[in-house]
């Protein structure tokens, strides 16, 4: 069951979170019966705040980024976002016959942007995105790291208050994954937009996050959480980034050895 926080909030003016997940579970029909993924969630996002959920490979991440999208429902507990969140995959999901600029102003067209702005406001997406000058190139034209900087600025253009994030990253080269980190953190930080961020990568999660959520296999918990106080700029070479990672691996290395997965 998926409510609107923003609702609960009218009055006060602001949501008190961008995302609300309460005892969430979710089965799916398997060859041997249901088959429990996620097992009794309960993770708050704050306003603002840039959380990445961790794990192994199969224990349920995407799932759980799905289900709070809206795109699925739980099995059992509730799901609260802060108005309609914005999404992002692995696979850029533009519409290749479009430009990038036109891309971007279809998401803006879809949020009711009058026709005469959208294509300013794209130009200015494609700057925060550091893609100047690119609104009249086709899809193909791009490279791997310009059209996720393309999805990111189309998922900004949506206006929304939540940004879920699915492995966006995975695909590319780790200099250009390290470029996106940091344009990443400055448009999190100029936007003040809450994200949810999901990887198995670990340096990725200390890299970007305030808080690092770790989830259990087989069924998917949360098995331990860690606050990031590690001042920005991050470099992914970082004693302190390295360190932290270093425990985080640690502990999912013992939760893959609980759970006999790769
Ligand atoms: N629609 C579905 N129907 C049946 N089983 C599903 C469905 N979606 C996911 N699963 C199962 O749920 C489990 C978790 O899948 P999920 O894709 O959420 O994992 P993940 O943590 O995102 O993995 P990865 O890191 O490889 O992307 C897997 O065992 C998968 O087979
Ligand atoms: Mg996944």
């Amino acid at each position: 069951m998926a409510t609107t926080l923003a609702k609960a909030a009218d009055g006060i003016g602001t949501a008190t979170h961008a995302a609300r997940i309460e005892h969430v579970s979710k089965s799916f029909a398997g060859p041997a019966g249901q088959q429990l993924v996620l097992d009794d969630i309960t993770l708050d996002v704050a306003p603002g705040e840039f959380v990445t959920l961790l794990g192994a490979s199969g224990c349920g991440k995407s799932t759980l980024l799905n289900l709070v999208a809206g795109l699925d429902r739980p099995t059992a507990g509730t799901i609260g976002t802060d108005g309609r969140p914005a999404l992002m995959f692995q696979e850029h999901a533009l519409f290749p016959w479009l430009t990038a600029g036109k891309n971007i102003e279809l998401a803006l067209k879809l949020r009711g942007v009058q026709k005469n702005e959208r294509r300013e406001r794209a130009e200015e997406l494609l700057e925060l995105v550091r893609l100047k000058g690119a609104h009249g190139k086709r899809v193909h034209e791009l490279s791997g790291g310009m059209r996720q900087r393309v999805a990111l600025a189309r998922a900004i253009a949506q206006d929304s208050r939540l940004l879920l994030m699915d492995e966006p990253f995975a695909a590319l080269d780790a200099i250009t994954r390290d470029v996106l980190h940091d344009e990443l953190t400055r448009i999190w930080s100029e936007t003040r937009l809450s994200v949810l961020f999901v990887t198995h990568n670990v340096r990725e999660a200390v890299r970007l996050a305030q808080r690092v959520v770790l989830l259990s296999s087989r069924p998917g918990r949360i098995a331990r959480e860690w606050t990031v106080d590690i001042p920005h700029p991050r470099r992914i070479e970082d004693t302190a980034v390295a360190e932290l990672s270093v425990e985080i691996t640690e502990e999912l290395r013992g939760e893959i050895r609980r759970h006999g997965q790769h």
